[in-house]
């Protein structure tokens, strides 16, 4: 089984800054190294991470991740686990809303944050759309 994790946070650095390009370097790398798989995606000074891993390596990049000085109040959607990934292949796709807005994007699917599941498949569906230009996984 796959577990994923979809969170919101407060970004602390921004898509432009040199660190933030480090960061995804560094989160990539390992992520590649344990089979980690996922979607960031950047807006308004927030960051939505889509992130799933084979059972067994749990722990260890969530502590990275809860631990990072370079976002805040980290807020988790949803916590899950499936008999597959969404983001095969992908060891973390980026997206930043210059080029696609989350939050239009939801904002069209007459999407609230009053309805957490509905909002949770909106972002997902947002993120499906961004890799593989279709809102369904495989
Ligand atoms: C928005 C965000 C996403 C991250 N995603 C991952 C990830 O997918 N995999 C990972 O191993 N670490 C991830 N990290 C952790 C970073 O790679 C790095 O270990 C951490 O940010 C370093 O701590 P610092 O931000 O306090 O300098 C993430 C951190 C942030 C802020």
């Amino acid at each position: 089984m796959i577990n994923n994790w979809l969170y919101k946070s407060t970004a602390l650095l921004a898509p432009k800054e040199q660190k933030f390009r480090l960061l995804l370097d560094q989160a990539r790398l390992r992520n590649a190294n344990m089979d980690i798989t996922g979607y960031l995606h950047w807006e308004d000074g927030m960051f939505y991470q889509w992130i799933e891993w084979p059972a067994a390596e749990l722990q260890i990049v969530e502590r990275f991740i809860v631990a990072s000085t370079s976002h805040k109040d980290l807020t988790v959607l949803s916590r899950n686990s499936a008999p597959s990934r969404q983001f095969s292949g992908w060891s973390m796709a980026l997206g930043i809303s210059d080029e696609a807005s989350l939050f239009s994007f939801v904002a069209a699917r007459g999407t609230t944050t009053v309805n957490q599941e509905d909002y949770v498949a909106s972002i997902l569906a947002f993120m499906n759309v961004q890799v593989r230009g279709s809102d369904h996984p495989g």
